[in-house]
This record gives C-alpha cells, sequence and structure tokens, in this order.
C-alpha cells in the first residue's frame, strides 16, 4: 500500500478539499447517519465529510492509513471546533481498528480505487458491521469497479453500483 506523506496530504487538503465541498454536502445527505448510529469514514483524509455529518448525532470516526491524514483531519477537526465530535484513528479498509459487529456505516469516498486488496476490504468490512449495517463507498465514476464488486457479492447478499450526479458512482453492500 502506498502510505501519503506529508506534503501530499497538505497539498490534498489545501488544493481538493475546498473544491468538493459541493460533493461531501451531496454526500452527507445520502449516507444514513442518524442519533445513536456508529458511523465509520473509510480513508477519510482530513476528515472532510465527517465535518458535513457532524450535525447528525451519529457517532463518527475516521481512519486512514497515513499518519499525516489522521494528523491533519485531527488539527482541522480543532480549528472547526469538533474535536469533542470526531475521532481519528490510524487504520486501512484493509485493517480497521474496530470491534466484530461493532459498526453500522461504513462510508467511504475517494478512497476505494486506492485500496490495494479489496478481498480484504470485503472481508474486513463483513466483521465490523452489525447484522443490518451498510457499507457505501463513493468514487469517481470512471473507477474501475468491478473487482471491488465481485469482492463484496463473496461477503455481502446485496451489492449494487449506482451513479450519483454525472461524476460519481456509489458501491453499496448490505
Ligand atoms: C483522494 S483521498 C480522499 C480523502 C477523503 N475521503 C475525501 O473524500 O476527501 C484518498 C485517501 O485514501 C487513503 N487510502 C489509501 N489507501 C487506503 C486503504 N488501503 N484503505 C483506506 N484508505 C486508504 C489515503 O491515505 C487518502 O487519505
Amino acid at each position: 500500500m502506498t502510505v501519503w506523506g506529508k506534503t501530499a496530504s497538505e497539498n490534498y487538503h489545501r488544493r481538493a478539499t475546498g473544491m468538493l465541498r459541493g460533493f461531501y454536502r451531496r454526500l452527507a445527505t445520502d449516507v444514513p447517519a442518524e442519533p445513536g448510529t456508529v458511523l465509520v469514514d473509510v480513508g477519510t483524509g482530513p476528515g472532510m465529510l465527517l465535518h458535513h455529518l457532524a450535525g447528525s448525532g451519529a457517532e463518527l470516526h475516521g481512519v486512514d492509513p497515513s499518519p499525516d491524514m489522521v494528523a491533519i483531519a485531527r488539527r482541522v477537526a480543532d480549528d472547526a471546533g469538533l474535536a469533542e465530535r470526531l475521532t481519528f484513528a490510524a487504520g486501512s479498509a484493509e485493517d480497521l481498528p474496530f470491534p466484530d459487529a461493532s459498526v453500522d456505516v461504513l462510508v467511504s469516498s475517494l478512497s476505494l480505487h486506492h485500496w490495494a486488496d479489496v478481498a480484504r476490504a470485503a472481508t474486513e468490512a463483513r466483521r465490523v458491521l452489525r447484522p443490518g449495517g451498510r457499507l457505501l463507498a463513493y468514487d469517481f465514476r470512471f473507477v474501475r469497479m468491478d473487482r471491488a464488486l465481485a469482492a463484496m457479492r463473496a461477503e455481502f447478499d446485496q451489492v449494487s453500483r449506482t451513479r450519483v450526479r454525472l461524476l460519481y458512482a456509489r458501491l453499496e453492500a448490505r
């Protein structure tokens, strides 16, 4: 797995997350986050999607394999007064730092195309999700999702890919 370093992480935060504000806003209306929901953003980067979910009352966690991204996510949450609402930890789609059957929603934005081992990610998603829980992975529409869809179908009963706006697609597994 290639881990994003400090410069790449800071550049992503400075250049991309502002432009993606509308995308996060749209996702926040699509993601089932209610009081009591335990939600984990996989490959959270600077954690901006979680900022858009902060008012939901859900328990919100972000994980990322890059320690530099985790540091940025904590700093940005702190600056926004959200340090008490959001937790961030090192972790990857293939290795989630959560106990079995402890998560209601796994969400991911623009990260799926970085996952090195989608079969392991699917097994890991199945492990941490509670019965009835679901995974929602959003990525660019041009990203090939065949391998991820096949891997998810090996673990979940219902797997689908749908278009979101012009540019994005959503992989859902439950
Ligand atoms: C393009 S950024 C997206 C960040 C954020 N989700 C967003 O929408 O702004 C991709 C992120 O995926 C993370 N990533 C890379 N490999 C990963 C993996 N195997 N599992 C989870 N996240 C991964 C990177 O560290 C990076 O933070």
